[in-house]
C-alpha cells in the first residue's frame, strides 16, 4: 500500500500555549526526520514565526489557521495573508466550521479569502462539511455543493488546494465518520472539482477531519478517494500525535 502522498494536518486551534506550541514542535521536528508523508502544523497567530524558526531545513512546513481577505489596511485585528506568507506560511486553513459558527463567515467571505490566499501564493485548506442537523435531514450533498460553489466562485488560478471534508458533527464529538461515508463524500467533492476544475483536479487534495486519532486512522489509509487528514484534539499531544503518524508511516 503506498502512502506515500497521505497529508497530515494538525490544527492546534486556540489549545495551546507558546510553550507547549515550542515543544511540540520541536517534539516533532525530532521525530518526523524519517516520516515520508506531507507533515503541516497549524499553531496560532502569535507563534508561527517562532515555530517557523524550528521547523526551517525540516520537513514540516506551516499553516496559519486563518486569514483576512485584503493585503493591507486599516483593518484592526486582522493579518493580511501577504504577511503570513512573509513570515514562512504555507498553507492556510479557510472556511472552518468554529469560524463559520462563531465569527459567522459566510461562504462569500470566505471564497474573498480564498482568491486573497491564492494571490500571494498559500495554499488554502477550504473546510466544507454538514451539521448534525442537516446530516439527519439527508442534505450533506446539497450542503457540501452549496459551500463549494460560493467559496470556489472565480476561483480559476492554483497550482495546489486542499479540501478538507470535515463534518461538523465529527469535530471535537468523538464521533467519527465511517470510511466509506467519507470516502463517499470525498467522491461527491472530487465530481464536483472535476467538472469545476477539468484538468487542473488533479492539483486538489482531498482530506478527511473530525475526530480522527490513534485507533481509527488506520481505516482511513488505503483508499485512493482520502488523501490526508486534518486533525485536531489528537494532534494537541505528543503520544496521540505521534502514534498516528507512526500508523501512517507503517503502511508505506
Ligand atoms: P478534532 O480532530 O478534534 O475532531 O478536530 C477536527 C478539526 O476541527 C480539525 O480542523
Amino acid at each position: 500500500m503506498n502512502n506515500n502522498h497521505f497529508l497530515v494536518i494538525a490544527n492546534w486551534k486556540m489549545k495551546l500555549s507558546f510553550k507547549e506550541t515550542l515543544k511540540l514542535t520541536k517534539f516533532l521536528k525530532q521525530k518526523t526526520k524519517k516520516f515520508k508523508n506531507e507533515l503541516i502544523i497549524c499553531p496560532s497567530f502569535p507563534f508561527l514565526n517562532e515555530v517557523f524558526k524550528i521547523i526551517k531545513g525540516s520537513k514540516i512546513k506551516l499553516g496559519a489557521q486563518n486569514t483576512f481577505w485584503e493585503m493591507k489596511g486599516s483593518y484592526t485585528g486582522e493579518v493580511s495573508p501577504k504577511v503570513l506568507k512573509e513570515i514562512g506560511c504555507r498553507y492556510v486553513i479557510l472556511g472552518h466550521s468554529e469560524r463559520r459558527r462563531y465569527f459567522h463567515e459566510s461562504d462569500h467571505d470566505i471564497n474573498k479569502k480564498v482568491k486573497a490566499a491564492l494571490k500571494v501564493g498559500l495554499i488554502p485548506i477550504l473546510c466544507v462539511g454538514e451539521t448534525e442537523q442537516e446530516r439527519r435531514f439527508g442534505q450533506r450533498d446539497f450542503v457540501v455543493r452549496r459551500q463549494l460553489e460560493v467559496t470556489l466562485q472565480g476561483v480559476t488560478n492554483f497550482s495546489s488546494l486542499i479540501i478538507a471534508y470535515e463534518p461538523v458533527w465529527a469535530i471535537g464529538t468523538g464521533k467519527v465518520a465511517h470510511p466509506k461515508d467519507a470516502c463517499y463524500a470525498h467522491s461527491f467533492i472530487l465530481n464536483f472539482v472535476k467538472k469545476r476544475f477539468g484538468k487542473k483536479a488533479k492539483n486538489v487534495k482531498i482530506i478527511y477531519g473530525g475526530s480522527i486519532n490513534e485507533k481509527n486512522i488506520q481505516g482511513f489509509l488505503g483508499h485512493a478517494l482520502i488523501q490526508g487528514t486534518l486533525i485536531g484534539g489528537a494532534s494537541q499531544k505528543e503520544k496521540s500525535f505521534y502514534n498516528i503518524l507512526k500508523v501512517i508511516n507503517q503502511e508505506i
